[in-house]
């Protein structure tokens, strides 16, 4: 396991789901910084987004994971983060495959389209696959370039 610290964050859709999430993936031997928020008041996924993104890219979290109802905006919102690479995901083979080709380092869910048994296969598929590096690596340092 290279990544170790998972830092995860959401908006007041899905505090539920990613607590479960959060308990889930410290029984996998991950350290969670879960930065909240824990009180179901509405609030607003770009400030929770951009919270988890900055620990992502200034090295203090490995990856994240991050949750509103459907896992949009707050992708959206991360993905405006320099150094950011984030993706939603409903079904794990996605979850797989934004680690494997596209080395995303950020994986958001909804909690309003998925349940927690799916959430915990998803993210099971995203933290346990690795980057393939190659051709794909090529294609993410193109990605990488478009922020310059
Ligand atoms: C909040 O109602 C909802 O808009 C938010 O959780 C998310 O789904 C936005 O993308």
């Amino acid at each position: 396991m290279s990544a170790k610290r998972i830092v995860m964050s959401s908006d007041h859709a899905a505090i539920e789901l990613r607590q479960a999430l959060a308990a889930h993936i410290t029984s996998m031997g991950y350290e969670v910084d879960d930065i909240g928020p824990t009180t179901p008041e509405s609030t607003h996924y770009p400030d929770h987004g951009a919270n988890a993104a900055r620990k992502v890219a200034s090295g203090e979290a490995d990856l994240g994971v991050i949750l509103c109802g459907t896992g949009q905006g707050i992708m959206m919102a991360a993905n405006k983060i320099p150094g950011i690479r984030c993706g939603v995901c409903s079904d794990a083979f996605s979850a797989r495959m934004i680690r494997a080709h596209n080395n995303a380092n950020i994986l958001s869910l909804g909690a309003r389209v998925v349940g927690e048994g799916l959430a915990i296969d998803i993210v099971e598929a995203y933290l346990n696959a690795e980057f393939e590096g190659g051709r794909h690596g090529t294609r993410v340092d193109m990605i990488m370039a478009l922020e310059d």
